[in-house]
């Protein structure tokens, strides 16, 4: 401080105009840091929109090939797939069904975009099991693990054969890195890359998924996903996941989670993805709708910040808006 009691040190020197932040902003946010998730729905003519997810909709193949070419000439690297069939069972065998339809929504999606992102698959049994629990039951009634893997396993080279180039392995067994990446590569997939769900949580924050994929599930997923109170087992989970041989390691859901993904992203040297979960996008949706919040500047700044805290991608609902809007700048 001087004499007459101004301060020598200004940091409100780095934000006096828009060029000056721009020049030293710290974190960058690019329409390729985007990945779409996108659902398809069997047996339906018409894309039907999700009550809960004001702008998502559950897609026919074609609407479903519109939205992807949408997404890659906007610039998003990339698209995540969620399958909703028509008919489900105990085991989800709709999943490693050649026929099944999130195998041929993805052989569709390769075919129409597959040179310009990376076409991915979300590799989990909820949305085939008539029970809705991410792996098959042993006769007690609990998820059992390992005869999940087999169904995992099957599941993943069905997904490989269809052309899917990362699979997003999202149901929390143990040993699923691991088991996926055997299974590829006895089948000579060795390219087919794996994100794991490493540190994903169970949270309420879920709700208008399962409007989205028309869930089964009753009760909840607790027995495998992480307790929203662990820090350090959510980051055991991602050093174990890279150790399988993981490609992407994943923190879900983002917002509430960024101290995990900051961990995370300090301690592995492969990329971290986050995954703006459903209730995220519902919330800001919700908010912008009764003029409480202003639209755009709320979803540019919850991707930023997951950003900020580490991630190297985001899968995100607005992926597409939010690139066109990059690109405007
Ligand atoms: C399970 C799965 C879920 C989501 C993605 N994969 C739901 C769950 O675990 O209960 C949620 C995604 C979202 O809420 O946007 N395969």
């Amino acid at each position: 401080m001087s004499g007459f009691g101004f301060p020598e040190i200004r940091p409100r020197r780095l934000r006096q105009s828009p060029a000056v932040r721009e020049l030293v902003r710290e974190t960058s946010l690019e329409p390729r840091h985007l990945v779409l998730p996108m659902f398809v729905r069997e047996g339906i003519t018409a894309a039907t929109p999700i009550s809960s997810m004001p702008g998502v909709s559950q897609h026919t193949l074609d609407s479903l090939r519109r939205a992807a070419v949408e997404a890659a000439e906007a610039g998003v690297s990339g698209v995540m797939l969620f399958g909703v069939p028509e008919v489900r069972d105990a085991v989800g065998t709709g999943a490693d069904d050649p026929d099944g339809i999130l195998n041929v929504a993805t052989a569709a999606l390769v075919a129409e975009v597959g040179d310009a992102l990376v076409v991915q698959t979300d590799l989990c049994l909820d949305e085939f099991t008539d029970h809705g629990h991410c792996g098959v039951l042993s006769a007690e009634g609990a998820v059992d693990n390992d005869a999940t893997l087999e169904r995992y396993v099957s599941m993943a080279i069905a997904q490989a054969q269809a052309g899917s180039q990362l699979l997003g392995l999202s149901g929390m067994m143990d040993g699923q890195v691991s088991a996926i990446r055997r299974g590829l590569d006895a089948e000579g997939f060795t390219d087919t890359l794996i994100l794991g769900y490493a540190a994903k949580y169970a949270s309420a924050f879920y709700g208008p998924f399962r409007e989205a994929v028309d869930s089964q599930l009753q009760g909840d997923r607790r027995t495998y996903q992480l307790d929203p109170g662990n820090r350090r087992e959510g980051l055991r989970e991602a050093l174990i996941d890279e150790a399988e041989g993981a490609d992407v390691v994943m923190v879900k859901p983002a917002m509430g989670f960024l101290d995990v993904l900051r961990e995370v992203r300090d301690r592995v040297h492969i990329p971290v993805w986050a995954y703006q979960i459903s209730g995220e996008y519902a919330m800001i949706e919700a908010a912008a709708a009764n003029d409480w919040i202003d639209r755009r500047a709320a979803v540019l700044e919850s991707l930023l910040s997951i950003r900020r805290a580490g991630a190297d991608t985001v899968l995100t609902y607005w992926a597409t808006e939010a690139a066109r809007w990059l690109n405007e700048r």
